[in-house]
This record gives structure tokens, C-alpha cells and sequence, in this order.
């Protein structure tokens, strides 16, 4: 696309599309969600399909990708008062269809928490689509490199790069958390249709290297190159170090 503001709003056309289609069969929407700066434009189309179009959210479940450790919810950097300010606050959403990560579970419980995550994607009924932005580490979700294929939702340990990049968020990088956690790279394969979202020429180098690189543990993202159904979705910038 020209830019990232064509390219948000055919995306959130397109799960405003999902949604309505689901809707019309009677069924639940199951939308795997990102944070970030890459997915606000789609929120803020969304939002407005829901205020001027009457797109609904009703039969939407939805399962973000990730959170911090620690975290407290009602802090400026969580990811659950991110999805709050950026969508589920002003659409109608049910509460109770909402799933983030939490912040706040006991250590000891971590490793429960993460299994029943993904329990309730299954009873859900799988992701129908997953929405994702990529680092420059080539981390999707929070899976930094050494993540594998088969990594399920779990407590990870994030990498010098990406809290270098978040450092501003929390008025330093020595504010930023060591680790999150985070949906597997085996759980964001399985969704059924993957959504990835890249702007600007920071990203340039790492879309290059997700596409037309060896599939490997260095870069997490090269695994969406076995997924059957991923679109990547580029402004101009992001797209410029591709073979042409
Ligand atoms: C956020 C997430 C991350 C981001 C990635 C890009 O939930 O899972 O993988 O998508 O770090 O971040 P932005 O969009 O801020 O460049």
C-alpha cells in the first residue's frame, strides 16, 4: 500500500467482513489481537465501522497475543489498558469475551495461567484470524529469537533490541520489564488466517529478512512461511528492501 493509513483501513474492512460473515451463520468471531504502534490505525477503523456502520462486536472473542511481567492492568504501558483506550471501550464487545494475559499472576501460577490460555482458545473454537506487527528482532508476539515452531503461551525473557525499543514507553529502558508473556509461535500458527502489519523503513530489513529468508529460530517470523494463509500487509517504506 501507499501508505499505512490505506493499508489499516482495508484491513479492518476486511475483519469487519470476517465479523459480519460470522455473525450472519449465527457463529462467534475469533480474533487473535496485537498491540502497538502497527495495529492502532485498524482499532481506530474498527471503531468507527462500529460507530457510523453499526458493525457489531457482539459475537467477537477475542485473545491478545501478550503482556508484560509484571504488570498491573490500570498501568500507562499494559497491554489490557492499551486495548481498552484503542478499541474494546468503545465498541460493544462483551466483557467477558475479552482475554489479555495477565500481568499480575503469582509466578507460581504462571505456567497454569498459560496452559489454560490456551485451553480457552481451543474451547473457543481456534483463531479465526490473527492480527500481528513484527519486531526488529523478527519477534511475533513476543517470541524472540530461539523461539521455536513448536512454542506454546508461556513466560519469556525479552530481547536487548526490543526493550531498547519500548524504552521510551516507560521513560527508560531500565523501566522495562525483563520478560512477558506470550502466545507461542505454535499457538499463532494454528490461527486460521494471519494478518501481519509492517510501516515504515525501520522495518524494512526484518520483512526482508521474514520473506525471502531461511526458515529459522533466529528469526520467528520466517516460520509464518509455512502458514497456508498469511497476508503481510506493507506501506511502501516496510516493503523497500524486498526483491522485486
Ligand atoms: C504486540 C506484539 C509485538 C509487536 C511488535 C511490533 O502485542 O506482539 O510483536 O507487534 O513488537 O511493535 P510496533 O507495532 O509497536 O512496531
Amino acid at each position: 500500500y501507499a501508505d499505512s493509513e490505506l493499508a489499516s483501513s482495508a484491513v479492518a474492512t476486511q475483519i469487519a467482513d470476517l465479523i459480519r460473515a460470522r455473525a450472519a451463520e449465527g457463529k462467534p468471531c475469533v480474533l487473535g489481537l496485537a498491540t502497538g504502534s502497527s495495529p492502532t490505525r485498524v482499532y481506530e477503523e474498527l471503531v468507527r465501522l462500529h460507530q457510523e456502520e453499526g458493525l457489531s462486536f457482539q459475537n467477537v472473542i477475542s485473545f491478545n497475543l501478550d503482556e508484560y511481567y509484571p504488570m498491573a492492568p490500570d498501568s500507562l504501558q499494559s497491554y489490557v489498558r492499551f486495548m481498552h483506550e484503542y478499541l474494546f471501550d468503545h465498541v460493544d464487545i462483551r466483557p467477558e469475551n475479552v482475554h489479555i494475559p495477565d500481568g499480575t499472576v503469582p509466578a507460581d501460577q504462571i505456567a497454569e495461567f498459560c496452559r489454560r490460555y490456551e485451553e480457552q482458545i481451543q474451547e473457543a473454537g481456534g483463531i479465526d484470524l490473527q492480527l500481528l506487527g513484527i519486531g526488529r528482532t523478527g519477534h511475533i508476539g513476543f517470541n524472540e529469537p530461539g523461539s521455536g515452531p513448536a512454542s506454546r503461551t508461556r513466560l519469556i525473557t525479552l530481547d536487548h533490541v526490543t526493550r531498547t525499543d519500548a524504552a521510551s514507553d516507560f521513560y527508560g529502558e531500565e523501566n522495562v520489564p525483563r520478560r512477558a508473556m506470550t502466545m507461542g509461535v505454535g499457538t499463532i500458527l494454528e490461527a486460521r488466517q494471519i494478518v501481519l502489519l509492517a510501516w515504515g523503513e525501520g522495518k524494512a530489513a526484518v520483512v526482508k529478512r521474514m520473506i525471502e529468508g531461511d526458515v529459522t529460530d533466529s528469526v520467528p517470523a520466517t516460520y509464518l512461511q509455512r502458514h497456508p494463509a498469511v497476508q503481510v500487509v506493507l506501506d511502501e517504506a516496510a516493503g523497500a528492501e524486498l526483491t522485486p
